[in-house]
């Protein structure tokens, strides 16, 4: 028995009108008819929020948005709020992605900003955290991942540290079909619960989930999910099609 719960995220990415939600999220209910020891969180494009959260009511599946704006609300043209996301029933959001932070300028301190304003909407932050290649070859990535750790996290008071989930993706593992070993993974999440521990102290930072992302799937699940400090998987390809997705969540339950 896992000393935390685990929880599985399904990360579509820009993947599915709504009428391709529908279909992967109706097939997903019938291949999950009985998940109640993991958390399962589908995070859908915006468009696709509303109506997989419509459909998902009546199951304990829940729903995250890829990622938010930090402000309540205001000029921002083409953002989406906290409150928006809480409107069509988010209970997650994935901040701070690599592909975001390659793409569209995020840094530590924005993923900090939009963390804060999403755990004051009570919306659970999905902060996640990697090295590239290039960072894991120079031995550089303990110390990269130590400040996106410590940057992204600051100011979060200890009391709602529970509620936080982080997911360590190499970016080197995503969609490259490379996954970290689970001895790599492992070495990283333990590192991670360590600097959780000077930040919270042990107590807290036992409470805090870090899922690994990058190149899971059914075949890699269950060995990555047995390491001590993965309490968890954020998935990308394996999410868009059920049957995959439903064998990871068994891996973990
Ligand atoms: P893949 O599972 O496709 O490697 O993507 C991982 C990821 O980025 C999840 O957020």
């Amino acid at each position: 028995m896992k000393l935390r719960r685990p929880v599985i995220a399904g990360n579509w990415k820009m993947h599915k009108t709504v009428h391709e939600a529908e279909g992967l999220v109706k097939d997903l209910i019938l291949e999950l008819p009985d998940v109640s020891n993991t958390d399962v969180v589908l995070c859908p494009p915006f468009t696709a929020l509303y109506r997989v959260a419509e459909l998902v009511s009546k199951t304990s599946i829940r729903v995250g948005a890829q990622d938010m704006h930090w402000e309540k609300e205001g000029a921002y043209t083409g953002e989406i709020s906290a409150t928006m996301l809480r409107g069509v029933y988010c209970r997650y959001v994935i901040l701070g992605h690599s592909e975001r932070r390659q793409y569209f300028g995020e840094t530590n301190q924005t993923v900090n900003r939009k963390a804060k304003t999403a755990m004051a909407a009570n919306l659970r932050p999905i902060v996640c955290v990697g090295e590239t290649l290039e960072q894991r070859e120079k031995q550089d990535f303990k110390a990269i991942v130590r400040s996106q750790v410590i940057e992204s996290l600051d100011g979060i008071p200890a009391d709602q540290s529970g509620e936080l989930i982080l997911a360590y993706e190499p970016v080197w593992a995503i969609g490259t079909g490379r996954n970290a070993t689970p001895a790599q993974a492992q070495e990283v999440h333990a590192l991670i619960r360590s600097i959780l521990v000077e930040i919270y102290g042990v107590k807290q930072a036992k409470k805090v989930r870090i899922q690994y992302g990058g190149s899971v799937k059914p075949a890699n699940a269950a060995e990555l999910l047995s390491q001590p400090d993965i309490d968890g998987a954020l998935v990308g390809g394996a999410s868009l099609e059920a049957r995959g997705f439903a064998a990871i969540v068994r891996a973990a339950s």
